[in-house]
């Protein structure tokens, strides 16, 4: 037994067999044929929020067993493993946590980033940390900031995210980072039914002709910790019969292959929305993401039962090409499509909490 508590699956680590040599450049399919293109980097697994869907208090109180900081990998490690993953196709970086904010100089991190050219970089937080964090994040060369915000009522918002943190702190970021000069943002709000479900058209009415682009997203699954239930989920199509009742919405066509929310457009100019449908309507057969976790390992599924140890090799005698065969190893090998074949079984298996692998 690891100090780790048990729902984390530490048991179920795998070391990375050695595979064969890969050039710098080649593109890696994994066995879906699905090409690797996104790395969500975490960068902590900490978070000054307990949102009840991702880290409820009862699980991560006091006692919780956060990574110290020797476990975490350095941003010169990062920005090594960056580099590799570039050479095989990576084009976007999105900087996740737990909350992103609190892993102190991350904005180091990502001027390290930038100086490797040619990658997207972005970044998800709750948006409390953005007043002073903002313009040094874009001075580093940042390109694009998501926030989280599940409700604009005090007393929701406060039920959502279990903090004290009023809903203002979170507003006065989003401004912060329109100042900085991020705007269009996008703003993620996870649907809880009976619980938030009825700000989803508040957040509509405030965000419309704004420019930035709120994101509804399916209460999923993920992690064994958060007690979902099929019952709390409001499907996507639910969400846009909402918002369309008073505010008609027209559909829009993808940005990009692989794009996870759904777009769609006020019909009367005031901008756009997105859905993202994990739960009930997948889109793993274009999943081109990889999750790279706070200490280090590997996971090619949000709903992944084990990790690929990439630290061990770091820290080890592992050269450059010993790691790009790792990563090609893992890749290749992937056969992940959880949302898929989600059941009620699967749902309660243990797996991966999501501010541990990044969201
Ligand atoms: P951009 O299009 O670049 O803005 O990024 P994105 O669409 O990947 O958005 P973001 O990273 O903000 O993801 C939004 C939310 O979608 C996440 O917080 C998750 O809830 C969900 N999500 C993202 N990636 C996956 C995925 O691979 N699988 C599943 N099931 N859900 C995902
Ligand atoms: N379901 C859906 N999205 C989740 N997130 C975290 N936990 C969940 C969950 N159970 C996402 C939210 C949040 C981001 C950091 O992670 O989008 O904005
Ligand atoms: Fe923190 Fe984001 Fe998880 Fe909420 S969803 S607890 S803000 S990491
Ligand atoms: Fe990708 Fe796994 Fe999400 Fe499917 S469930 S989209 S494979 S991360």
């Amino acid at each position: 037994m690891t100090d780790r508590p048990t729902f984390q699956i530490v048991d179920q680590l795998s070391r990375i067999p050695s595979g064969p040599a890969v050039a710098p450049g080649t593109e890696l399919l994994d066995t879906r044929g699905r090409a690797l293109r996104d790395l969500r980097i975490s960068v902590t697994d900490r978070c000054n929020f307990r949102c009840i869907y991702c880290m409820p208090k009862g699980v991560f109180g006091k006692d919780y067993p956060f990574l110290k900081r020797p476990e975490l990998l350095s941003f010169e490690e990062i920005t090594r493993l960056v580099r590799l993953f570039a050479s095989h196709g990576v084009r976007k970086i999105r900087i996740t946590g737990g909350e992103p904010l609190l892993r102190r100089g991350v904005e180091n991190l990502i001027a390290e980033l930038a100086a490797i050219g040619g990658l997207e970089l972005t970044l998800t937080t709750n948006g409390v940390l953005l007043p002073r964090m903002a313009q040094r994040l874009r001075d580093a060369g940042l390109d694009r900031i998501t926030v989280s915000l599940d409700a604009l009522d005090e007393a929701t918002f406060r039920l959502m995210n279990d903090v004290d943190f009023p809903v203002s702190d979170v507003l006065a970021g989003i401004e912060a980072a329109e100042k900085a000069g991020f705007g269009p943002l996008k703003v993620n709000m996870v649907v809880k039914r009976g619980v938030n479900d009825h700000a989803i058209l508040d957040l509509a009415r405030h965000f419309r002709g704004s420019g930035h682009i709120v994101r509804y997203i399916e209460f999923m699954d993920v992690g064994s910790s958060n007690g979902w239930r099929m019952d709390d989920v409001v499907p996507s199509r639910e969400v846009v019969e909402r918002i369309s009742a008073e505010f008609p919405l027209e559909s829009l066509e993808a940005n990009y292959h692989g794009e996870v929310a759904e777009r769609w457009r006020y019909a009367d100019g005031q901008g756009e929305v997105g859905v993202i449908s994990s739960v009930t309507q997948a889109f793993c057969s274009s999943c081109t993401r990889l999750r790279l976790s706070t200490e280090g390992r590997l996971y090619t599924c949000l709903f992944a039962q084990q990790g690929h140890d990439l630290r061990s090799l770091l820290r080890g005698e592992a050269d450059d090409d010993r790691l790009r065969a790792a990563i090609a190893t893992v890749w290749h090998a992937r056969s992940d499509n959880y949302s898929e074949i989600r059941t009620a079984e699967t749902a309660a298996a243990r797996k991966i909490e999501m501010s541990y692998i990044g969201g």
